[in-house]
């Protein structure tokens, strides 16, 4: 079994995270249940400043709040010093709420609502990531009138291709995201970017793809970015003070995956602007990026109550739990894979293959396949591990499920985040 950051055993055989029993969290709380490890995120989220910080980068790491979006954790964030990537009204809505200092905020997405598009401006936030000629326009027009001047970033299609499952596969050419850096697209937006009175173009942004684990795809992208860039320079006068390279730094889910360390990325990243800057004679622009998985993902964890249990002889035992792909929808859309423990008896030796699956009337709902696991009885606590980017942000209530609580754990203490839903709320929209 992996134990991610704090997690240990104790002396009762009991998962603790952040110095907190597993079980004692279950009986305060209630299951399914989302945990987070605050001294890993903090962890992570130091160690990709410092990374910059060693190099002399400058930079700006942004977390890509839909992995994980809350009051509390955007509040968090703020407290590492981190900016923050939102990609809606929303979410947008959610940092303001939280305090987050607005000229941190990075919005993004491939259909900003002129709505949207008037509260970032409203709000002053740091920077809007332009993804298309209709955006770019709608953005020259509120700011003329509101006479407001926004930052902006290009969001261009390298036209490279990560390895990753399809659906999160953003830097190819045939996509929905962003300007084609071949095909001239790029360019005319950022002439048209360059002309418009209140818009300060502050450089380019990419994002490949997420869950990667090889650092070719980021290289190759700083590559063709700043070649264009050279030749952007020479044309149009115009250098980037700016090179948002994106998030999608993978992490272990399971023992199949082998990350580097998330400085590793950054590293390589910068080395490879760097390089290709010095050959160009170009200034070094700064670095942003915009990991989310990458800073919540192994940081989370789900705790379940187990229940019913069938065996289809000779085929598989299914064992259920309380929650599914109402809390976890990833295993059904992606066919993610994760790591489980019984929490209650996590000093035990897993011996029973089995299949864990959700209570929603859908076959396809289903937690974990073939799994080996200490016996699971009704009653035992499930702790499904890395469940923190992607799992409460995708959340639903699917059959009139309430959604979990979010608790952050952190020194020997607990806090709720986000309360569980109740069957009121489930009913407070309707009419
Ligand atoms: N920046 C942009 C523009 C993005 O579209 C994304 C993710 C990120 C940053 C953060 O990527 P990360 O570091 O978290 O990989 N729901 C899917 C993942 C979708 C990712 C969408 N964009 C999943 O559960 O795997």
């Amino acid at each position: 079994m992996h134990l991610h950051g704090t997690s240990e055993i104790n002396k009762s055989g009991q998962l603790t995270i952040g110095g907190v029993s597993t079980i004692d969290l279950v009986n305060q709380y209630g299951t399914p249940l989302y945990v987070y490890d605050v001294a890993l995120i903090r962890e992570r989220a130091r160690g990709f400043k410092q990374t910059f910080q060693d190099l002399g980068v400058k930079s700006e790491v942004a977390y890509a709040s839909k992995a994980f979006s809350s009051i509390a954790i955007f509040r968090l964030m703020k407290e590492e010093g981190l900016s923050l990537d939102v990609v809606s009204g929303g979410e947008l809505y959610t940092a303001l709420k939280a305090g987050f200092p607005s000229e941190r905020i990075h919005f993004n997405g491939n259909n900003k609502s002129l709505e949207e598009l008037n509260m970032a401006v409203r709000n002053k936030i740091g920077c809007v990531v332009v993804d298309n000629f209709h955006e770019l326009q709608l953005l020259n027009e509120i700011t003329c009138e509101m006479k407001q001047k926004i930052n902006v970033l290009l969001r261009v299609t390298p036209g490279i291709e990560a390895h990753t499952h399809d659906y999160i596969l953003t830097g190819q050419e045939d996509s929905k995201f962003g300007f084609d850096l071949q095909n001239g697209q790029a360019e005319d937006a950022m002439k048209q970017a360059l002309k418009a009175e209140y818009i300060e173009l502050l450089g380019l942004h990419c994002h490949i793809g997420s869950q990667i684990f090889e650092t070719t795809g980021f290289i190759l992208a700083a590559k063709k970015i700043i070649g264009k860039v050279a030749a952007w320079k020479s044309s149009y006068g115009f250098l980037p003070k700016v090179i948002n390279l994106g998030g999608g730094f993978g992490i272990r889910y399971t023992r199949e995956d082998d990350p580097i360390p998330p400085s590793q990325y950054v590293k390589e990243m910068i080395q490879a602007v760097r390089e290709e800057t010095e050959k160009l004679g170009l200034d070094m622009p700064e670095i942003w990026i915009e990991p989310g998985r990458s800073l919540v993902g192994d940081a989370g964890t789900t705790l379940y109550t187990v229940g019913s249990s069938k065996e289809v002889p000779g085929t598989r035992k299914y064992v259920a739990v309380d929650g599914g792909m109402n809390d976890n929808i990833r295993p059904a859309l992606y066919g993610a894979k994760y790591e489980a423990v019984i929490a209650n008896k996590a000093d035990e030796l897993p011996k029973e293959k089995v299949s864990v699956a959700g209570k929603c009337c859908e076959s396809g709902d289903m937690l974990m396949w073939d799994v080996l696991l200490q016996s699971a009885d009704p009653g035992d606590t499930l702790a499904m591990f890395c469940t923190g980017a992607y799992g409460y942000s995708m959340a639903n209530n699917y059959n009139r499920i309430p959604r979990p609580p979010v608790v952050f754990v952190e020194n020997g203490q607990s806090t709720l985040a986000v309360r569980r839903e109740t069957y009121e709320d489930l009913i407070s929209l309707d009419q």
